[in-house]
Order: structure tokens, then C-alpha cells, then sequence
């Protein structure tokens, strides 16, 4: 009895660190994408990811340098499978299992790399695509599935199918009248019956910014957490923003089918920061830092009440995407091209509570491709070398309400003109638009206009390059040996 008092200490500092570690455990993660010109080095990028406590990460593919870099991080890693793969997977057991093989098992047991998910393509339901996946998703996943049941993973990593919000609706426009919607609603019970069978997880990607740019009269603030905007009552409980809303909607098509207890994941949530006159750093942080307080103390939704799962959308901009969606595709990242952050955001991870930008990168000269001073507005080649630039560059600053809205005419051409420079990395040629362009040091930015550098291209593989150079050097050695 004399321990008493002392043991109870003991005990309780034993369970300080894993009361701590399970306030935290379900983390925030990000999705890392890939579809830029000039991506950071995957170790650069690995290293942001954990300088800035991101505790998982959801790729769109399984990028072999991705994954070799986040190998013996301790970073949870969800790999995806491309849409176009969804055939192949689908009708053959042996092409699943390669990828499983290949993508998952190799990663796994040889690079010590944590992958936790399989996401079996990505928004396939998508209304624009027309039904294109519908048939293939569900073989897909069932194949998968029994890859990973045969590679002796499946209680490590899960299946799961990161979906568009769009395959729920609700018939009373409250949370209350959810349900899949009518045309997908045998396809949507079919995947989510097969996922909850399996403890695996719904993945939905849940986008407020979408619901502003397609309709001119949503209610701007019930897109944002402040708590100013009207609510909205579902029988007594109050929503004062689109994310719990459009979530509990869910909760509710889960429930009413037959599926209350299952695990759900936000795939993908975040606010672009330009190509829109809704998408600037001013409202992304609004909503980034009023999304992370209102998680951050796991009170969950309405309807479900305890940590939220959730995967920023994104880690980092990318501008290969396609702007067919819009010009804000490619203005997702918190960070910038080049791993700076854009905005103070605190996602509650870092000592600071400030993002801490990418280290070591490596940019090209301080040089920028202008309209020269003495070319004319009215120089018939001024419009073709304009639309050339921005097709093989990227104009999605330019516009009403952007970043680059601002610029007068002779801004616009050199901002088009130096955005396809630096992405043909600087080269002479780049810029040598007839008569009417130069290269100069001196910075065109303007106070909200960034004339933007690239960093140098990183070649994803050259080490394979130079092994593979090596061995033939190695046989070649040998070779003579041989003969002599
Ligand atoms: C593994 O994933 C990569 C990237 O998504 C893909 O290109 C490749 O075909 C996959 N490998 C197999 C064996 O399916
Ligand atoms: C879907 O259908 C529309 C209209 O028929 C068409 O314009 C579009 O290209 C189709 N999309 C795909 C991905 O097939
Ligand atoms: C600059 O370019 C944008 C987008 O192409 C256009 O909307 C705007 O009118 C241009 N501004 C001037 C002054 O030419
Ligand atoms: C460039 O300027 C020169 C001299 O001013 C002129 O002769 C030539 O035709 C111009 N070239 C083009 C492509 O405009």
C-alpha cells in the first residue's frame, strides 16, 4: 500500500506520451500529385511532408520515386490506381496481382515503406465521365482486394475508393434527405457493401470551392467556417458550414443503407489560390486555417463526433494539370512550385505553428523572359507568339480576379512570354519570339504578380541511368579482361 501514491505517478507518466500520441493518431495528411514540369526531388519533398508533421500521404499512382523516398519514414501511404488502369485490373487477376506485386508487396517488404491504402481509381462515378468506370470499378476492387488477401497485406492495407461528393444527393436538401444518387445507387451499394465487409474505409473528396464556382449564388460564407453564414436547420441540428453539411449527408446515405459504422475518409479537401476570382491566398487561407481549427479539436459533425480523417488537397501546385475544370486546377498546393508556402497556415504540427518551407532548393538564374521595350502593342506577331506561349506555358494567373489580373497589356505578353521561358528551363530559344521579346535580370514582379524562376528539372531515375551506364562500363571491363 506504501507504493500507492508513487505507483499511481509512475503509472501516469508511463501513459503521458500515449495519451499524446492518441489525441494525434489520426494525423492530417496531404495528396502529393505529380503532374508538373518541374517537380520537386521526391526526398525534398518527403522531408517538407515531415519538417511540417504530415503524418500521411495519398498519391494518385505509385510512382516508383515517390515511393522510394518515403521508404523508412513512417509516413502512411495511400497509392492509387489510375482510371485507365480500372479495365485492365478488372478483367485480369494476374495484371491485379502484378500491380499488387509490383506496387504494393515490393514497397512494403523491400523499401520499408508504410502504405495503408489502395485507392482503386479516383473519382471514377465522376458525371463527367459519363459512366465510363461504372462497370469496371467493382471487378477492380474485388480483384485487388484479393491480390492483397493472396500477398498475405490485406490486414495492413486496405482498399478503399476515393469518390466525388457527387454520388450522394440529398432530396430535401438537408443532410437528413442524403442518399447515393438514383442513377449510381445499385453501383454505389454493390463498392460500399464489398468495403465495409472488409473494414475497409468510404473515401470521399469534399470541395466548397466547386459549389462557389459553379453557382454564382451559393452563399460565400457558408463555404468557410467563421460561423456567419445563415443556418441552415436539419430537424433541430444547425449546420453553419458546407463541410459538415455535405459530410453528415453522407453519414446519412451511409447509415440509411445499411452501413452506420463505417470508417470514412476525406480523400481530398483544400481551396485553390488563383485562377479564380474566388481562388486567391486570401480566401485559401480563410478556409485551409478555419477547416484545420474547426478538426482541431476532433469534435467531428454533427452526426459523427470524434477525429476526422482527412487528406489536404494539396500538398503542392501543379501546372501540367489540365485546366479543363477550370484555371484554378492547377493552383491547389499550399505550397507554391517550389515547396514555399503561400500563406500562414497553423495545421497544429510544427513548433512554430508555421509552415516551414521546402529546404535546398535549387533554382535556375535570376533571369526572366520580357517584351522588349522597343517592340510595338500593335505588332501583328505579338498575338501568336502570345497564344503559343500560353498554350506550352502556363497563363492561369492571367485574368479576371487573379493574381496577374492587374498587369496592363504589355505586362500580360511579357508574363505569357516568361512563364513558357522558364518552363523550357531558361533556354535561348525560349525566348526569341521575333522581334518582340528579351531576357532580362531585372524582376517585372509586381506587388501581388509573381514573374515566377523555375527550379532546376529534377530527372526522376538517372541514378537508374548511370547504374545501368555503370554496369554496361562494368561488362565492357570485364569483357576485355576476358578477350586479352
Ligand atoms: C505500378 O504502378 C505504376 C505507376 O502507376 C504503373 O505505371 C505500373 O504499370 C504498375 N505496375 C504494374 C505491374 O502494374
Ligand atoms: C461525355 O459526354 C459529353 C456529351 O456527350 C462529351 O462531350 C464528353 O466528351 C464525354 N466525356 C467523356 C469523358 O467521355
Ligand atoms: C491581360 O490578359 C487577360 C487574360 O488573357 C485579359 O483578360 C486582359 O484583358 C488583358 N489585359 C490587358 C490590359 O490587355
Ligand atoms: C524584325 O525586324 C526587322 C527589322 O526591324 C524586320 O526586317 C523583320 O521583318 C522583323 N521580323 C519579324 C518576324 O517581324
Amino acid at each position: 500500500m506504501g507504493c500507492l501514491k508513487g505507483c499511481v505517478i509512475i503509472i501516469i507518466i508511463i501513459l503521458i506520451p500515449f495519451l499524446c500520441w492518441m489525441e494525434s493518431v489520426d494525423g492530417i495528411g496531404a495528396n502529393w500529385g505529380t503532374q508538373s514540369s518541374h517537380p520537386l526531388p521526391p526526398e525534398t519533398v518527403v522531408k517538407l511532408l515531415r519538417d511540417n508533421g504530415i503524418q500521411k500521404v495519398k498519391l494518385f499512382d505509385a510512382d516508383y520515386g515517390s515511393l522510394r523516398a518515403l521508404g523508412g519514414s513512417g509516413i502512411e501511404v495511400m497509392v492509387g490506381i489510375p482510371n485507365d488502369m480500372l479495365a485492365t485490373m478488372a478483367s485480369s487477376m494476374k495484371a491485379a496481382e502484378k500491380w499488387v506485386s509490383k506496387n504494393v508487396s515490393d514497397h512494403v517488404n523491400n523499401g520499408n515503406v508504410n502504405i495503408r491504402y489502395v485507392a482503386v481509381g479516383n473519382e471514377p462515378f465522376l458525371s463527367t465521365y459519363n459512366g465510363t468506370f461504372l462497370k469496371s470499378t467493382y471487378p477492380a476492387l474485388q480483384n485487388i482486394q484479393a491480390a492483397l488477401i493472396k500477398a498475405g497485406l490485406a490486414t495492413k492495407v486496405k482498399v478503399t475508393v476515393p469518390q466525388n461528393a457527387d454520388v450522394y444527393e440529398s432530396s430535401t436538401g438537408a443532410p437528413s434527405g442524403g442518399d447515393f444518387r438514383a442513377d449510381i445507387h445499385d453501383f454505389m451499394i454493390k463498392i460500399t457493401k464489398f468495403l465495409n465487409d472488409n473494414g475497409s474505409p468510404f473515401t470521399v473528396n469534399i470541395y466548397p470551392f466547386i459549389s462557389l464556382y459553379i453557382n454564382p449564388n451559393f452563399p460565400v460564407e457558408y463555404a468557410f467556417f467563421d460561423g456567419n453564414a445563415t443556418p441552415v436547420n436539419d430537424g433541430g441540428t444547425t449546420y453553419t458550414n458546407v463541410f459538415d453539411a455535405n459530410y453528415d449527408t453522407l453519414v446519412w446515405a451511409l447509415q440509411k443503407n445499411g452501413f452506420a459504422n463505417m470508417g470514412i475518409i476525406v480523400g481530398e479537401i483544400g481551396w485553390p489560390s488563383d485562377g479564380d476570382r474566388n481562388a486567391n491566398n486570401q480566401y485559401a487561407q480563410r478556409f485551409m486555417q478555419g477547416f484545420m481549427t474547426h478538426i482541431a479539436g476532433n469534435k467531428g459533425t454533427p452526426m459523427r463526433t470524434g477525429p476526422l480523417d482527412v487528406y489536404l488537397f494539396s500538398l503542392i501546385d501543379e501546372d501540367d494539370k489540365s485546366i479543363q475544370p477550370g484555371n484554378f486546377e492547377r493552383h491547389w498546393g499550399v505550397f507554391y512550385y517550389d515547396g514555399q508556402p503561400k500563406y500562414s497556415l497553423n495545421l497544429g504540427t510544427t513548433n512554430s505553428g508555421a509552415l516551414i518551407p521546402a529546404s535546398n532548393v535549387r533554382y535556375l538564374q535570376k533571369k526572366w523572359c520580357v517584351m522588349k521595350d522597343s517592340a510595338k502593342l500593335d505588332d501583328p506577331s505579338i498575338a501568336q507568339s502570345v497564344s503559343y506561349a500560353c498554350a506550352l506555358g502556363d497563363c492561369t494567373s492571367l485574368g479576371y480576379g487573379t493574381s496577374c489580373g492587374d498587369l496592363d497589356a504589355r505586362g500580360n505578353i511579357s508574363y505569357a512570354f516568361n512563364s513558357y521561358y522558364q518552363k523550357n528551363d531558361q533556354a535561348d530559344e525560349a525566348c526569341k519570339f521575333p522581334n518582340v521579346s528579351m531576357v532580362t535580370k531585372e524582376d517585372p514582379s509586381t506587388r501581388t504578380c509573381r514573374f515566377e524562376i523555375m527550379i532546376e528539372p529534377y530527372f526522376a531515375g538517372v541514378d537508374r541511368l548511370i547504374g545501368s551506364v555503370g554496369s554496361l562500363v562494368a561488362g565492357l571491363v570485364l569483357f576485355l579482361a576476358l578477350v586479352l
